[in-house]
């Protein structure tokens, strides 16, 4: 059978208890009747195998009765109401006896649902639940296989965001973006959204005559085309041949520019920030190359990136073709392109190789940690990659720490029960550095060479399909583990991947060009002045190390000489400047209060902005009224994600 349409919410699952047997005779039964959807699986040599339902809990989808196999959007951009407004057809593909098919939707208007021919379907919207939305329902005459949706987008839709000209870097267009991971892709398409169901795409997209329309898809016609009888308006094309999870399907409006900067790669943004946006990347091709070289084959043609206006709530997220970025990583010195790699890595572990549910969500952020620290290890030295793995070692202590003094512990494992929450609620560091540090654990146990074999395996095993936690652990036994039960148990696999905590043979990242930093932390704490530290060849890692290491209780007087020394309240690098603001804020060096105001006021990225406010909430009665001031600024200008995080701090 075909890899890529299968039957996806039936995926591949260990069955070593009696219930699971049970449940797989029960489920293949069900199975009989679903022959037309593809539901057999792949034999898997040697591993036990069987099929499990694995419900996403974040979907109203009924795939076992007929699903989404492709999406063609027609869409017009009505930049004055804000709103998309136009035609879903979707193909679906049915069991025999198919009555219906269940789509998800959220804060969407829909006026009509046909059939290819135009008859109209009857359809019903069920209850709104706050996160998931409401269920579509259409009823399927007999053969139905395409539906036509005309609908529109409204002012709640959650996966667009609307920028008015003065929130761009060019202040003189408007710009749409979309950011669908991770259920936010209903608030803007009808269609089955869970990533186990992989869709392919096409779209025609209507703009203004001057803005640029751009997807992650083929750009069919990268000028747009003339409309028949609205010559204020142009149509652009896109065409995604391979089946994606629905949360991938991405779109960005504006006046925006091209560069290219490789072979197959090049940058989207403002036309007013292309060429630093170009320099900033000029080494993009280098590392889809190093990716390659570790992991396979690059799958998707092209691979460019879209600098957005500042509002972005993340520093990138990995759409295929076309990674949305942050423009905060533009610092001018290249000096945060491991982001670049992140989301270059995200074309094998989560595009290629998709987390099934959101309860898998470390499937693909663990593993694109380890591949991102891979690429950055093969194209800027192992210095540089350490220096980068202590860092994010030593985000996860925090996290974990955090996480497990607070409500759901249960947030700490790899594996969480999302029953009832939103997958929002798991957002933290542990899905993606605890998710890593089990593939160092491994890495460190087998050996490179054994786990390059088993990890390109495993992308060549898996291309274009998505796994739940459960197939990845049975691809785990039977390929790494050699299905030998007593190292499966004294790697302890189990407990890294559903227990909480951190297991005690994770590996402790060490970084030589940190322990230069560690000396001049321990010489500055010892009352060496600023300026006599040897900090000219500091990296931004070791700038965000030494600043992040500094003691809380370091005096205001020594923040002052640091400041003076080194102009940190003025730093252009984001990264450098967040964890001095921090730092400023806990240690109450009031000079930086300004700063952090304008940091606060000319971006919105959640891993920045939310901090921040904590920092301000927590220190005292004089910084918690600054960060409500700034934030009833600040709120109108910032994305919905980060919105709704910071709403919950800002109280
Ligand atoms: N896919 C994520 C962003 C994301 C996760 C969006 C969950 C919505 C829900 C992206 O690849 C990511 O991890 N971005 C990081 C940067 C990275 C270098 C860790 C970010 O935005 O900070
Ligand atoms: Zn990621």
């Amino acid at each position: 059978m075909q890899m890529p349409n299968k039957a996806p919410t039936i995926v591949r699952s260990s069955g070593n208890s009696l219930m699971a047997l049970a449940r797989q005779i029960l489920i293949s039964l069900g199975l009989l009747g679903l022959i037309g959807l593809g539901a057999c699986q792949p034999a898997n040599k040697g591993a036990e195998l069987g099929l499990v339902d694995a419900k996403d809990v974040h979907s109203y989808a009924n795939p076992s009765e007929a699903r989404v196999m492709d999406v063609a959007l027609d869409l017009k951009s009505d930049f004055e109401a804000k709103r998309l407004s136009g035609t879903a057809t979707l193909t679906l593909k049915t069991a025999a006896n198919a009555k219906k098919v269940v789509l998800d939707t959220k804060d969407l208007d829909v006026t009509s649902v046909t059939d290819a021919s135009g008859t109209p379907l009857r359809f019903s919207l069920g209850k709104t639940h706050p996160s998931l939305g409401q269920p579509l329902s259409i009823e399927l005459p007999q053969g139905a296989q395409k539906i036509v949706i005309t609908y529109a987008t409204t002012d709640k839709t959650t996966a667009l965001q609307w920028l008015d000209a003065s929130q761009t870097a060019g202040k003189s267009h408007p710009f749409l973006l979309s950011q669908g991971q991770e259920i936010h892709t209903r608030t803007w398409i009808p269609t089955q959204d869970s990533p186990g169901l992989r869709q392919t795409y096409s779209a025609r997209i209507e703009t203004p005559k001057a803005l640029k329309a751009v997807m992650s898809a083929e750009m069919l016609t990268p000028e747009g085309e003339a409309v028949a009888d609205h010559p204020d308006r142009r149509a652009y094309r896109f065409r995604m041949r391979e089946p994606i999870a629905p949360y991938l399907i991405a779109i960005a409006i504006g006046d925006i520019g091209f560069k290219s900067v490789g072979r197959r790669t090049g940058v989207y943004a403002e036309t007013s920030l292309v060429e630093k946006a170009a320099y900033e990347f000029a080494e993009m091709e280098k590392l889809v190359h190093a990716a390659e070289s570790l992991y396979g084959p690059y799958q998707w043609g092209r691979y460019d990136v879209l600098v957005l206006p500042p509002s972005f709530p993340y520093g990138g997220m990995e759409n295929p073709r076309l990674t949305f970025l942050t423009p905060t990583i533009l610092a001018g010195d290249r000096s945060l392109v491991s982001l670049i790699a992140h989301e270059l890595a995200h074309s094998w572990s989560g595009n290629l190789v998709t987390n099934a549910t959101w309860a898998d969500f470390w499937l693909n952020e663990g593993f694109t940690v380890y591949f991102e620290n891979r690429i950055m290890e093969q194209v800027y030295g192992k210095e540089t990659a350490d220096a980068l793995k202590v860092l994010g070692h030593q985000e996860l202590l925090a996290t974990y720490e955090e996480i497990s003094k607070g409500k759901d512990p249960q947030f700490t494992r790899l594996k969480p029960d999302l029953t009832g929450r939103s997958p929002d609620e798991y957002f933290s560091q542990i899905p993606y550095e605890k998710g890593a540090a089990f593939l160092w654990m491994l890495e460190k146990h087998f050996g490179r060479k054994v786990f390059d074999t088993y990890l390109k395996g495993y992308f060549q095993r898996h291309r274009f399909s998505s796994l739940t936690t459960e197939a990845f652990v049975d691809d785990l036994k039977t390929h790494l583990l050699k299905n030998n039960s007593a190292l499966e148990d004294s790697l302890k696999i189990k407990a890294w991947i559903y227990e909480n905590g951190l297991p005690d043979n994770m590996v402790v990242p060490q970084s030589g060009a940190f322990k230069k930093v560690d000396a001049d932390l321990a010489a500055f704490a010892a009352g060496k002045a600023p300026a006599e530290l040897d900090t000219k060849s500091y990296t931004t890692q070791q700038w965000q190390y030494f600043l992040n290491n500094l003691p809380n209780s370091t005096p205001e007087s020594k923040m002052k000489a640091l400041d003076e020394a080194y102009q940190l309240t003025e730093a252009g690098n984001s990264e450098v400047l967040f964890s001095w603001l921090q730092k400023a804020i806990v240690t109450d060096y009031k000079p930086a209060l300004a700063a952090t105001e304008a940091f606060l006021k000319r971006q919105g990225r959640r891993k920045y902005v939310a901090p921040l406010y904590k920092s301000l909430m927590e220190k005292n009665a004089t910084t918690k009224a600054l960060a409500r001031k700034i934030y009833a600024e600040a709120r109108p200008s910032y994305h919905e994600v980060t919105r709704s995080t910071v709403d919950k701090i800002v109280i």
